[in-house]
């Protein structure tokens, strides 16, 4: 790594959102995160966080501010999420060695209210951008490790377009395909109650949490089997998502104290897509992480579909898609 020769110059790097679908909830260990179960994200190329960093020789800690520029939305952060943010920067200035303060400007290509986290895509890009300035030279596995511990979801957001974490860490795993058009449905816009980081912990205190880890490492082997096949498997891999994202909104509900993301309109948008799907025979992956919009995932060969599923919806609900689409009601 070099020594820093790169002071007063702006180092930016650039990561993307990840939308699960066998969930990271629950952790056997809350500093490190490590998962209770192992995951598998798809890669939202599309939806990425810009941080840039900056050493300033004036300051006495390291500072946060949004980032400005026309092609970007500022994040706004909350004072916990500048702290876990600014907590983690100062635990990558001792893995990378960097030394002094520095001035962190972040913000997403997506706006805030597309009811995407952007959680993982910004741990991944501080990571990146750290790395970068100090000149390192550490593999994408040996990246997405460190990430993990600022925001676990993170360490997926290294690997496109498939990502798998395991026990091991995260890595890329080959799958036959390679893009889907993704859209979620905005049920419900008010600010969450309980955090994802909250919900990891109290989903440990439901009677259901029992028997969670094997649900979830058999349902993943089973999609990764599905996922090879998509032609023949399409419906059943809807079915092992669908399966999987009530399994763990069943953990919010049965908690203690219980939760709850899933509103009416989630649950009438929820019964709807089903009609659809039944009707059709076919239609979209769908899948909720915590919180309380619907994402669904479709195949590049479904265009009429797609069209049907964001006309119907946008009739009543703010859509939001990868490729920019966004309509607002209000
Ligand atoms: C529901 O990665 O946000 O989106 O490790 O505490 O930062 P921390 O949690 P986070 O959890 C995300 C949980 C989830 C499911 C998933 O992405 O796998």
């Amino acid at each position: 790594m070099n020594s820093q020769i790169s002071s007063n110059i702006w180092f930016e790097a650039s990561a993307p959102s990840n939308i699960a679908l066998i969930k990271y909830m629950g952790k056997t260990d809350t500093v490190n995160n490590r998962p209770t179960n192992s995951s598998l994200s798809w890669t939202l190329n599309n939806l990425r966080t810009f941080v840039r960093i900056k050493q300033n020789g004036e300051l006495t800690s390291d500072q946060w501010s949004a980032l400005k520029r026309n092609d970007l939305r500022p994040i706004e952060l909350s004072e916990k999420g500048k702290k876990k943010f600014l907590d983690f920067f100062a635990k990558l200035k001792t893995e990378f060695k960097l030394t002094g303060f520095f001035e962190i400007e972040s913000a997403n290509n997506f706006p805030s209210d597309c009811g995407l986290a952007s959680s993982a895509s910004s741990f991944a890009a501080l990571t990146m951008v750290a790395h970068q300035y100090a000149g390192g030279t550490y593999l994408p596995k040996e990246l997405a490790r460190i990430s993990q511990k600022g925001s676990g979801s993170s360490c997926r957001s290294f690997f496109s377009p498939w990502s798998l974490w395991h026990e091991q860490g995260a890595e890329e795993i080959q799958m036959p395909i390679k893009e889907l058009k993704h859209m979620v449905i905005l049920c419900d816009e008010s600010v969450k109650a309980v955090s994802s980081s909250q919900a990891h912990v109290q989903v440990l205190t439901s009677d259901l949490f029992k028997g969670r880890p094997e649900r979830a490492a058999d349902r993943l082997q089973k999609l990764i089997t599905a996922l090879r096949k998509p032609e023949t498997e399409w419906k059943n891999i809807f079915q092992i998502c669908w399966n999987e994202f009530w399994d763990m909104h069943t953990l919010f509900h049965t908690s203690s104290p219980a939760f709850m993301y899933l509103n009416g309109d989630g649950f009438s948008v929820l019964a709807q897509i089903l009609e659809m799907w039944q009707k059709e025979g076919d239609g979209p992956i769908v899948t909720m992480d915590a919180g309380s919009n619907i994402h669904l995932l479709f195949r590049t060969n479904q265009p009429d579909s797609y069209t049907k599923y964001l006309n119907h919806f946008n009739q009543k609900f703010n859509i939001w898609t990868d490729d920019g689409y966004q309509n607002r009601k209000d």
